[in-house]
């Protein structure tokens, strides 16, 4: 299959993406978070070339995007009153709403269970696509399954050319992370998988908001999780990712006494300096929003490094800092080391 090129600002490419979903083909979209593989939520067949383009298992359900609340209200059975006000504050955005889905919803995008997850995104690009097909799209990220998700469609293409039909360019992704995943299917509210909207954020919205185990903890054996992607090993580059948390002097120390070929960190801007190894950087210390913008293609850009073990600076859990932590402790299998 040949794959095109598609521009977002060009109105004649959005109608052309438009056209292709309507068909049942699949679509590279840019949306704030990260780009997604795109499809006619409402076609079961094509929902299921999704799961084949990425390798990603049937039990893993994907989110629906809608571009217009009225969307919503046919893909959910209700829309409770909770869930209409955190609508309000946080959409079009980056959070993704879980409830008991209707009757419309394919198995396909369910993955067996009895809700679904929906998001209104926030860019303009995404929103046209979805406008332009007419249907709400089921997307999940457009990486091959267990890689680190796409923010720029040249990525998205390094994994997807030749698999799907087209991929629209809208350049870089504001985010650079997916989704909060929340669930309103449970009472309290619990938090899936944090993303650009933090905790806090939905605590102001809907008082109490539980955080689901699988945000920081691996799943115990044969326990079932809330979220069925929460159990892959995801992420992660070819190298064999360490976190390393402690001091900025300890971890100086625990890498430069490391330096093999092979070797290489991921740090924080400015701390390569100090180090004796090849590094790539993920952001400013503090800067939680950098750090989500780049540590996907972080960790990409150290698989062309070539490194075979990476040790990693430990990200603060705070904010979208905790987002960070999510993606990149299960890039590293949660394997930490605390040093210092
Ligand atoms: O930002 C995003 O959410 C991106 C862009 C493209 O919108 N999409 C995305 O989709 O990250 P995906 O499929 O890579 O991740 C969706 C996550 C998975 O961990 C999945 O298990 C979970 O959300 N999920 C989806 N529907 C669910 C449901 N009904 N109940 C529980 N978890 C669900
Ligand atoms: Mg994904």
């Amino acid at each position: 299959m040949k794959t095109i090129r598609l521009q977002a600002d060009q109105p004649a490419d959005i109608a052309k993406a438009g056209e292709i979903l309507r068909q049942g083909g699949l679509v590279g979209i840019p949306t704030e978070t990260v780009y997604g593989l795109a499809a006619d939520a409402l076609n079961g067949e094509a929902v299921a070339k999704i799961f084949k383009a990425k390798g990603r298992p049937m039990d893993n359900p994907l989110i629906v995007h809608i571009s217009d609340i009225s969307q919503w209200e046919k893909l959910v059975r209700e829309i409770p009153e909770n869930a209409r006000k955190l609508a309000q504050a946080y959409w079009p955005g980056p959070m993704t709403i879980i409830l008991p889905k209707s009757d419309c919803i394919p198995d396909e995008v369910s993955a067996g269970l009895e809700t679904v997850g929906v998001r209104f995104p926030v860019h303009p690009a995404a929103q046209a696509v979805i406008q332009a097909a007419g249907t709400p799209l089921a997307a999940p990220s457009g990486n091959l399954s267990g890689k680190p998700s796409p923010t720029n469609a040249q990525t998205m293409l390094e994994d997807m050319d030749g698999r799907i039909d087209a991929v629209v360019d809208g350049g870089s992704c504001q985010v650079g992370v997916e989704s909060t995943v929340v669930s309103l299917a449970c009472q309290p509210p619990r938090l899936l998988r944090p993303g650009g909207i933090t905790l806090e954020q939905l605590r102001q919205v809907l008082g109490e908001v539980e955080m689901d185990d699988a945000v920081l903890n691996p799943l115990k054996e044969g326990e079932h999780p809330a979220s069925p992607g929460m159990k892959y090993k995801h992420y992660a580059p070819k190298a064999n990712v360490i976190i390393i948390d402690g001091s900025y002097e300890a971890y100086c120390e625990y890498v430069n006494g490391h330096k093999e070929p092979g070797i290489a960190a991921m740090c924080y801007n400015g701390e390569e300096n100090h180090l004796e190894v090849p590094a790539v950087c993920y952001g400013g210390k503090e800067d939680y929003n950098e750090q989500a913008r780049e540590v996907f293609e972080a960790l990409r850009k150290l698989d062309e490094l070539g490194a075979n073990t990476v040790y990693a600076r430990c990200p603060e859990p705070k904010g979208v800092g905790l987002a960070v932590y999510n993606r990149l402790i299960r890039a590293a299998g949660f394997e930490v080391l605390h040093v210092g």
